[in-house]
């Protein structure tokens, strides 16, 4: 099937048609930078533009930064307040022109690296931890993904943990690769005593870079970078629509 799919980021929405039999993105995604938060209307607009580059008028599946019960929004973590508790689906719709069906941004990123990518054929228990804006978290076992796992929101010192060990975290703060890796640490030293993963995908921009930073990692788990890279995103984006029931 050929799906457009929109990976809703904290700074910047992307998209492409994506062809979901072999996880190709079809054209060369199309980038439109939004603020952080990003005002509904806004987010909209760049979901429009995404459309109207492509001339879509197919399935839209969408990553979208939040909890996502069915075609409603539910908590946000940085996007902005304000797309709480929104029928997605249908403001998502009305934006492209398509039938919309929406996931967590980091489910879709898992469910593209385990048909495509670093998880392919893995059996075990699996833990994608993208790490952008926020940390987003997708929980697969025995291929099989467990929805809306929030797990950047796990508390640490009194705050999520995401707040601590965020790629945006290392500039914010200026801190070295290795500064930023040891904060990762602890992080994954806390996945790992919760969930015992047999692998560990790591997604987002960072991902690209792991010769940096990887080395610094002290897991018991096997950690490896997405190999879909920055594309999982929009192309689990396209494979939610399939996974939500299209
Ligand atoms: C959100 C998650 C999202 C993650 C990565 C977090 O702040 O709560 O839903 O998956 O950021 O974008």
């Amino acid at each position: 099937m050929k799906i457009l799919g929109i990976d809703v980021g904290g700074s910047a929405f992307k998209g492409a048609p994506v062809d979901t039999r072999t996880g190709k993105l079809l054209a060369e995604r199309h980038r439109v930078k939004v603020d952080s938060p990003c005002p509904t209307a806004q987010g909209l607009a760049a979901a429009r533009e995404i459309a109207r580059h492509f001339n879509w008028r197919g399935p839209v599946g969408v990553g979208f930064p939040s909890v996502i019960l069915g075609d409603r929004i539910g908590a946000v973590g940085n996007l902005g307040h304000n797309w709480e508790n929104k029928n997605g689906a249908a403001l998502f719709g009305r934006a492209t022109g398509g039938r919309v069906r929406l996931a967590n941004d980091a489910d879709a990123a898992g469910l593209a690296e385990m048909k495509f990518g670093a998880g392919c054929g893995q059996q075990g228990s699996v833990l994608m931890l993208t790490f952008g804006t926020g940390i987003g978290s997708a929980l697969f076992y025995r291929g099989r993904l467990f929805p809306n796992a929030e797990l950047g929101h796990v508390p640490w010192r009194g705050k999520p943990f995401e707040r601590f060990a965020a790629a945006a975290v290392r500039k914010r703060r200026g801190l070295s690769w290795h500064d930023w890796a040891l904060r990762v640490n602890v992080y994954l030293g806390v996945m790992e005593r919760l969930f015992s993963p047999e692998l560990i995908i790591i997604g987002g921009g960072v991902s690209k870079k792991s010769d940096k930073w990887f080395k610094y990692l002290k897991t018991h788990a096997r950690v490896v970078p997405a190999r879909l890279r920055n594309d999982a995103g929009i192309v689990g984006a396209a494979l939610a629509w399939e996974h939500a029931g299209g």
